[in-house]
C-alpha cells in the first residue's frame, strides 16, 4: 500500500455503501483572520496530516471542533465547508463550543487529566468535576454533530480519534445503533497507562464504557493495547482475551489492537527534492546563519512530555564535557507554542527560555552561541532544509505515544547524512532499529550520545538511514490507514 489511491480503492471495496466519517476534535484547515483577509492555516501535530492526505482521496465529512478565528464565516446553514479550499475534495462539519466550553473540554478534562494520566502522570492529573462534567457535554455536541451527519443514511463507518472523544462513540450507539447500520472505531493516540494509574481517574469506568462502544480501538503499540485490556479487566471487572487481543461486552465483541501510525514517506521525500529546499540549505549554510561545522535539530510541539529541557540539559553537558564542539556546533529547535492557557505550559514556556537564554550565555563567543530557539512552526523549505542538512536531529520525549517528526526526519533525509537521535520512551523507538537511542534523563550518557552521534563514520551513518528509510517506506501512512481499515472492515457485515 503505498499511496492514497490505494487507500481509496481500499475503502471503496472493504466499505461498499458505507458514509466514511472522520471525527476528531483538531480539524484539518482553520479559517483565520490576517491583515491580508482570511487565509486557511493547518495545524501543528500529527494526526490532522496523518488523515488528511485519506479523506482527499476518499471524500467524506470530517467532525471537528471549529477553532479559527474565521470558521463560522466560512460554513453553511449545517456548519459545513469543503476542503481543502483551493481543492475541495471532502465536507469538514464543524462543532462549535463556547470558551466556556473549551475550557472544561479541551483545556480541562482532555489536557489537563487524560494526557497527563496517560502520559504516566509526569504531571499530576487534575481531577476535577467540572472538567468532567464540561467534558460530557462536549462529547455530546460531537454526537449530536454526528446524528446530523448520518441521519436518513442507513450504513456509516465512524472513526474517533484520541483521547478527546472517549465518550462519543457510547452516546452514537445508544441512539442509532436499532435503526442504522453503524461500524464504530476509535484510534487512541497517546499511551494508555498502566492499569494501576488509569484507576486513579474518578470516572475511569464511564470513560471505558465510552470507548467500548466502538467496535475496534486501536492503539499505537501492543504495550498500550495490553495496558488498556488489563484496565477494563480492573475497572470493570470484564475478563479480556490477551491472546485475541479482545474483550466481550453487552453482547458484542470488540477488538483492541496496535497499529503504529506513519508519514507519508513518498510526498516528505518528493518535498525534500524540491529546488526551494535546495536553496535554502544554501542559506542555512551561509555564513550569516550557520556556518559552523555541525548541526543539531528538534522540532516539537511545546509540551513537558518531549523532553526538550532534558534535551538542553544533555547539550549543556555535552559542550562542557568536550569543549572542542565550543564554536563548532549549533542546535536549531523549533517549538510550535501549544496548549498555552494550560499553567503548566506555561511554566514550561519561562523554563526553556531561561534555560536557553542561560546556556547561550554561558558559552556565547562573537557571534556564535549553541542553540538557536524559534518559536513557531518553521517554513516547510526551511524545515526540510535543515533536516536534509543536520548531523543530528533529537528526538528526546519524556513520554511520547508514537513520534512522527522522528519520521518526518527520515523520510526527508534524502542523502542519509543525517542520524536521528531517539529517546528510549518514545513509541517509535520500537520500530525504529538505526536510530541512536538515549535515555532523556540520564545527562552523561545523553552527551557522550551527542558526541558519538557527530564522530559517526558517514558510512555507518548512511548504513544506519538506509534502514531507517527503507522501514518508513515500507510502514508508511498509508499501511497504518489500509490495515485499520481491513481491520473495521470485518465489523461489516
Ligand atoms: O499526540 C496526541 C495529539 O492529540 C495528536 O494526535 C495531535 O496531533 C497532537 O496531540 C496535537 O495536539 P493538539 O490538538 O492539542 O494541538
Amino acid at each position: 500500500m503505498s499511496s492514497s489511491q490505494d487507500v481509496q480503492k481500499l475503502v471503496k471495496s472493504k466499505l461498499r455503501g458505507y458514509k466514511f466519517i472522520i471525527v476528531s476534535n483538531r480539524e484539518p484547515y482553520l479559517h483565520m483572520h490576517t491583515p491580508d483577509g482570511v487565509r486557511v492555516k493547518t495545524p501543528a501535530g500529527g494526526l490532522t496530516a496523518a488523515l488528511d492526505p485519506l479523506m482527499q482521496a476518499t471524500g467524506g465529512t470530517w467532525v471537528a471542533g471549529g477553532s479559527g478565528d474565521a470558521d463560522r464565516e466560512c460554513v453553511d446553514k449545517q456548519n459545513r465547508c469543503r476542503v481543502p479550499p483551493d481543492k475541495p475534495k471532502y465536507v469538514l462539519k464543524r462543532v462549535w463550543m463556547s470558551k466556556d466550553e473549551v475550557d472544561k473540554f479541551y483545556f480541562g478534562f482532555s489536557n489537563q487529566t487524560l494526557w497527563p494520566l496517560c502520559h504516566n502522570v509526569f504531571r499530576e492529573p487534575v481531577f476535577e468535576e467540572s472538567f468532567w462534567e464540561g467534558y460530557k457535554h462536549s462529547n455530546a455536541l460531537y454526537a449530536e454533530a454526528i446524528k446530523q451527519e448520518t441521519r436518513g443514511i442507513d450504513k456509516a463507518f465512524i472513526w474517533f480519534h484520541d483521547y478527546h472523544l472517549a465518550l462519543a462513540p457510547k452516546m452514537v450507539r445508544n441512539d442509532t445503533w436499532k435503526k442504522q447500520k453503524l461500524v464504530l472505531a476509535q484510534f487512541w493516540h497517546i499511551p494508555w497507562p498502566t492499569r494501576d494509574i488509569f484507576a486513579l481517574l474518578p470516572w475511569a469506568e464511564e470513560v471505558l464504557e465510552g470507548m467500548l462502544a466502538n467496535d475496534l480501538i486501536g492503539f499505537h503499540l501492543p504495550s498500550y493495547c495490553v495496558n488498556f485490556l488489563a484496565s477494563v479487566e480492573n475497572v470493570m471487572r470484564i475478563k479480556a482475551d490477551y491472546r485475541r487481543f479482545n474483550v466481550k461486552y453487552q453482547g458484542r465483541t470488540i477488538q483492541v489492537k496496535p497499529f503504529p501510525i506513519s508519514v507519508d514517506f513518498d510526498a516528505i521525500d518528493k518535498i525534500a527534492r524540491v529546488p526551494g529546499v535546495k536553496q535554502e540549505m544554501k542559506r542555512v549554510r551561509a555564513p550569516q546563519y550557520i556556518p559552523y561545522k555541525y548541526i543539531g535539530v528538534g522540532v516539537d510541539r511545546i509540551d513537558y512530555t518531549k523532553g526538550i529541557i532534558q534535551r538542553f540539559r544533555a547539550i549543556d553537558r555535552f559542550l562542557e564535557k568536550y569543549p572542542e564542539y565550543q564554536n563548532n556546533f549549533v542546535f536549531v529547535e523549533a517549538g510550535a507554542p501549544s496548549r498555552n492557557r494550560i499553567p503548566a505550559y506555561m511554566e514550561l514556556n519561562e523554563e526553556i527560555s531561561k534555560i536557553v537564554g542561560k546556556i547561550n550565555w554561558k558559552y556565547l563567543r562573537g557571534y556564535w552561541k549553541p542553540i538557536i530557539y524559534i518559536e513557531g512552526k518553521l517554513d516547510l523549505n526551511r524545515l526540510f532544509a535543515l533536516y536534509r542538512t543536520a548531523d543530528v536531529c533529537i528526538v528526546s520525549p519524556i513520554q511520547d505515544g508514537m513520534n512522527l517528526v522522528a519520521k518526518e526526519f527520515i523520510a526527508a533525509n534524502v542523502g542519509s547524512t543525517g542520524v536521528l537521535m531517539l529517546s528510549k520512551f518514545a513509541g517509535a523507538t520500537e520500530e525504529l532499529k538505526g536510530a541512536v537511542i538515549v535515555n532523556p534523563y540520564d545527562v552523561e550518557g545523553f552527551a557522550d550520545a551527542i558526541r558519538n552521534t557527530l564522530e559517526m563514520p558517514p558510512k555507518e551513518k548512511r548504513r544506519r538511514m538506509k534502514n531507517l528509510r527503507d522501514n518508513v517506506k515500507k510502514n508508511n501512512v498509508f499501511k497504518w490507514l489500509s490495515d485499520f481499515i481491513c481491520e473495521s472492515a470485518k465489523f461489516i457485515s
